[in-house]
């Protein structure tokens, strides 16, 4: 039977597909599979478009970001960090930054760009949840490039609770889904439980519309306080949590 009408694998096979998926991408050519606009990427090349991701989303944010603490004694949370591109960035900026990713072959990558860098922590995590991160307050989490390629909904919003277990009150929980329906025009007579990417494709993640990122902040306890770019790629929200 075709999906989306199959019922979905068992979560345990979904995050070992992904992990297996992402090992090898890694290992194919990890620069390429994080960064899509060059085949090949020097090291500065590379590290520099971190920094400019870092200066565009998160320099320019620090109001809602900090307010009114010093980033050098902050502690960020990334999740899906690769090997190292925007932690690295944050890693100049911020105090402490904990960095989680599913796929070992990018955090040992992660660790040689990072190996500088004392206050980087990274962790191999299984692909649904932070428990592998120390349960401590975070003043802010942070994911860009990551969600809009998971292929389950229900999995973005498992991070995002676990985001709101981990951060202070007050803090932000800043990132990035995919908010385009992948359907084309079939896409506006489906119900949405039918516009979903499927399990086995841990590329082209599940889409997230407006109403669901409401629903998801109100459901794990988050003030959804500014969205941008519903219904394309790059859709961004802003998830406080309350004092
Ligand atoms: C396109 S890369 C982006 C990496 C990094 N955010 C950056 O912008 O440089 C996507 C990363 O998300 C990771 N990833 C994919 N699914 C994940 C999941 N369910 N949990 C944690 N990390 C995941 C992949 O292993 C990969 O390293």
């Amino acid at each position: 039977m075709p999906w989306p009408f199959r019922k979905p694998p068992p979560l345990n096979h979904q995050l070992e597909k992904m992990r297996a998926d992402w090992d090898l991408r890694a290992r194919e050519n990890a620069r390429h599979f994080i960064a899509t606009t060059q085949e090949q990427w020097t090291d500065e090349e590379f590290f520099s478009s971190g920094e400019l991701a870092v200066k565009q989303l998160i320099l320019s944010d620090m109001a809602n970001i900090c307010q009114d603490r010093q980033p050098s004694g902050m502690r960020v949370l990334e999740i899906g960090c690769g090997v190292g591109r925007i932690t690295r960035a944050l890693a100049q900026t911020f105090g402490e930054i904990y960095a989680v990713d599913v796929s070992g072959e990018m955090i040992e990558q992660a660790r040689t760009a990072l190996a500088a860098f004392p206050n980087a922590h990274l962790y191999r995590n299984n692909g649904t949840d932070l428990s592998v991160v120390p349960d401590i307050p975070f003043d802010f989490a942070f994911s860009v490039i990551v969600f809009q390629h998971i292929p389950s909904q229900s999995i973005v919003e498992n991070y995002i609770r676990e985001v709101h277990r981990l951060l202070r009150p007050g803090g932000l929980f800043k990132f990035q889904v995919n908010g385009i329906a992948h359907c084309g025009r079939l896409g506006r007579i489906l119900p949405a439980r039918l516009r979903r990417a499927t399990p086995a494709n841990t590329w082209l993640g599940a889409p997230v519309s407006e109403e669901e990122a409401l629903r998801m902040a109100e459901r794990s306890g988050f003030e959804c306080r500014y969205r941008l770019g519903a219904g394309t790629q790059d859709f961004w929200l802003w998830f406080f949590k309350p004092e």
